[in-house]
């Protein structure tokens, strides 16, 4: 029983690395996307959330969890929660959690290696036979990634009573993202989708219906400083706040070999403005901005575009910051809206729609407390390290993660481990068996730790 391990025995804990790696390249067999290595899993992923890929995938995780002992759980936004009973009934299981789905260019690890870290971690404790207070469980969540269906985080939000679950059912799918090849056959919404797969769960997606007790969550940090700083864990402690507009810019059709340009209402024209001007007021406030969906209509190389919708995305460490950087965005897009278009008394327009807001959010000092011990344990069982504490510090999330949502109902954290280069969102995103297996070893002490509590 975990509650009778002495602290050393605790401390002692690590899962099985080569298993680990063997888990992660196995269940990296369905979407397997752009070859940048020799080796047959030098790849990037292509699992879009709900495709038949990630119907696969689903079905593997179920299959393992089962014949693992756990019970499975799936709600009707396709979340699965597969849960290793402890001793005690009448008390939530602590759950390891992140995702399956992936972008369209993504790499093996970002989410992978969160929920193959849980799997690795329930085979852990029954090679050792270990018993729990509470239950252990392991959730796969529905469209983290927020790629296909664009809002990020979707299905804990929709869990933690942030979003509503008709709003997530209505979601469209982004047509660019879509019509990439190995996508499923247009599906138009996340609930014809998860029809398709056949993921509609029987239990209602909320935090009353699948309890927690804790949530954790092993990620690629996604950005440099653990791996410029040749440190092996971030303890995470809070996420930065972001946003997400879809932008509507509407100007004039007109030809373009015959329209001077003080004759233009040119939506395009207007946009490309409004997007270098995003990057300089991000700047001057600390945050960032990015566009990555772009679409000009009619399409015709010979007609300047009188309608362009774009997608923005501002963050930053503080929600006010991102708050300024948004209403000063608006007064300068309409700034440059009103001069574009001018000439012929038509200037153009731009409206704003918000589709996700995620304000910065701290995590649970409990959890907190639970990784930093675990990390600095992890890192002392590598008898060549002197310093263990020095490879171990905090960080901030500069990326959204399900542990966001999670964090407004129970206690949360996150543990990072360092990735190539810092690169992520890309198929060369990469991490070393032997980092995945630190991050591994240091979320299951801090599962065996919080259930101690
Ligand atoms: C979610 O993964 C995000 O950071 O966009
Ligand atoms: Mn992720
Ligand atoms: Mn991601
Ligand atoms: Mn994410």
């Amino acid at each position: 029983l975990t509650t009778e391990l002495s602290e050393q025995q605790v401390a002692s804990l690590s899962v099985n690395g080569e298993r680990l790696a063997r888990d992660l390249h196995h269940s990296c067999q369905w979407g397997p996307g752009i070859r940048w290595g020799p080796n047959p899993t030098d790849t990037g992923m292509q699992r879009l959330a709900l495709s038949q890929e990630d119907k696969h995938v689903r079905d593997w995780f179920v299959q393992t969890m089962t014949d693992l002992g756990c019970k499975i759980t799936i709600d009707e936004l396709g979340n699965i929660f597969a849960v290793r009973p402890g001793r005690r009934t009448d008390v939530p299981a602590t759950f390891i959690g992140s995702h399956l789905d992936t972008q369209p260019t993504g790499g093996r690890y970002d989410g992978i290696l969160g929920v193959l870290s849980g799997i690795e971690a329930i085979k852990t404790m029954n090679d050792l036979g270990l018993e729990t207070e509470g239950g252990v469980g392991v959730v796969n969540w529905t469209n983290e990634e927020g790629a296909r269906f664009p809002i990020s985080m979707m299905s804990s939000g929709v869990w933690a009573g942030k979003i509503s679950l008709e709003h997530a059912y209505n979601l469209k799918e982004v047509p660019t993202v879509a019509s990439l090849p190995t996508a499923a056959s247009a599906p138009e919404t996340v609930k014809t989708a998860l029809d398709m797969i056949g993921y509609v769960g029987s239990v209602p997606c909320s935090y009353k219906a699948t309890p927690m007790a804790a949530h954790f969550e092993l990620h690629i940090e996604q950005g440099p400083h653990l791996v410029s700083a040749g440190q092996r864990i971030g303890v995470v402690t809070a996420v930065q706040a972001y946003r997400w507009y879809k932008l509507q810019v509407t100007g004039r059709d007109c030809h373009t070999g015959t329209t001077a340009f003080q004759h233009r209402a040119d939506a395009m024209y207007a946009s490309a403005r409004m997007m270098v001007k995003a990057r300089e007021v991000a700047t001057a406030h600390g945050c960032l901005a990015s566009v990555g969906i772009v679409d000009a209509r009619p399409g015709s190389v010979n007609t300047v575009p009188g309608l362009v919708s774009f997608s923005l995305d501002i963050r930053g460490p503080e929600t006010s910051a991102v708050d300024v950087v948004s209403k000063k965005l608006k007064e300068e897009f309409d700034a440059i809206a009103a001069e574009e278009g001018k000439g012929i008394g038509k200037p153009c327009r731009v409206e704003w729609e918000l589709d996700f807001d995620s304000p910065a959010v701290e995590f649970h000092e409990d959890c907190i407390s639970c990784v930093q011990q675990s990390a600095e344990a992890v890192c002392a069982q590598d008898a060549s390290v002197a310093e263990p504490k020095s490879l171990v510090r905090t960080i901030m999330s500069g990326a959204g993660h399900d542990s966001v949502f999670t964090s407004k109902i129970v206690p949360t954290s996150m543990i990072f481990v360092p990735c190539k280069d810092g690169v992520s969102h890309h198929p060369e995103e990469f991490t070393s068996a032997e980092d995945c297996a630190t991050g591994a070893s240091v979320i299951l002490q801090a599962v065996v730790r919080y259930d101690r509590k």
